[in-house]
């Protein structure tokens, strides 16, 4: 199966299963209700669910033990996104294609509604249906990724950046963790959703770490040569608020060579998984995690 098909038959349930968790708790007339619905509906190329389930399905998993964990992921991002773009952040008005929370419920709201997908992901995880040690491991390591030592570190030092000049190895550092740590999360909960073995897990966090640094390098450069229709945000705001990117740093031309080199290093770590699982009972299926890599392609 491709990509395209294994998206279109995954995606849509799984959104459902997603939309389930805030109905669950509260009911359609209730404003924190719609504020999370806003948000989490609006759209957005949920890349980061779509990483964890075909993760497990390359490793021959059952992709529906991954719902859970890439709702509570989405969750977070999605709560990140509506923070991020809260004046006091980088004041931006437009997301996924449509007005900003803050811009629509006003920020006090949009506050409370990312604070409500943050905590309730882990409420996900924590009642799913998975065995106590595997839940475990993932709540570690979606706080991990998300907190003060991954995500959160990393707007940290993207706001204190904001006025410095930054050099590469400081620019890294934002990235791998603003993003890339979110990004390497799926791949991780795929290894323990579906038992990959230690030597197969090491080269998927390999492939991980590099797509997670490539996507904000891609970013970065989508914010001066991207569609507004497209990428469903304004470009132009990193300069706006005197931000540290890679074209900034490197050019735009450059930033592409940056960007080309993470993902031809992801491609090789596909390899070695290919290579290590070559002789087993059920080889590995690269095919999925390859596409994943040409989407973040920039010509
Ligand atoms: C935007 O993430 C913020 C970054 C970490 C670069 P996405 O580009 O994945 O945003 P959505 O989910 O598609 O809206
Ligand atoms: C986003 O970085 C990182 C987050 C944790 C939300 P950006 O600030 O560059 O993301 P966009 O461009 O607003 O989506
Ligand atoms: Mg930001
Ligand atoms: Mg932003
Ligand atoms: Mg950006």
């Amino acid at each position: 199966m491709d990509l395209k098909s294994f998206k279109e038959n995954v995606i849509p349930s799984f959104e459902k299963e997603m939309l389930d968790y805030i109905g669950k708790e509260l009911t359609k007339k209730e404003k924190l209700h719609e504020a999370m619905s806003y948000s989490i509906t609006a759209g957005g190329k949920r890349i980061r669910p779509l990483l964890l389930l075909a993760t497990i399905q390359s490793l021959g998993g059952d992709i529906q033990k991954g719902y859970a964990a890439s709702a509570a992921l989405e969750f977070i991002h999605t709560y990140s996104l509506i923070h991020d773009d809260l004046p006091a952040m980088d004041d931006d008005d437009l997301r996924r294609g449509k007005p900003t929370s803050h811009i629509v419920y006003g920020e006090d709201i949009a506050i409370l509604s990312g604070d409500a997908l943050l905590t309730q992901a882990f409420e996900i995880i924590a009642d799913s249906d998975e065995s106590s040690e595997k839940k475990v491991k993932l709540i570690s390591a979606l706080a991990k990724s998300a907190g003060p030592k991954g995500m959160i570190l990393g707007q940290m030092a993207d706001i204190q950046g904001e006025k410095k000049s930054l050099n590469l190895e400081e620019l890294q550092f934002i990235h791998r963790n603003k993003t890339g740590e979110l990004l390497k999360f799926p791949i991780y909960a795929a290894c323990v959703i579906a038992d990959a073995t230690p030597e197969i897990e090491e080269q998927l966090m390999g492939y991980a770490e590099h797509i997670g640094l490539a996507y904000q390098i891609r970013d970065d450069i989508l914010d001066i040569i991207g569609d507004v229709a497209e990428i469903g945000k304004n470009i132009g705001m990193d300069a706006a608020h005197n931000k540290s990117t890679y074209p900034g740093l490197l050019t735009t031309e450059g930033a592409k060579k940056a960007l080309a080199k993470e993902l031809t290093a992801a491609k090789t770590n596909l390899k070695m998984v290919e290579q290590i699982s070559q002789n087993s009972v059920n080889p590995i299926q690269i095919n999925l995690l390859t596409e994943m890599i040409d989407l973040l392609v920039i010509g």
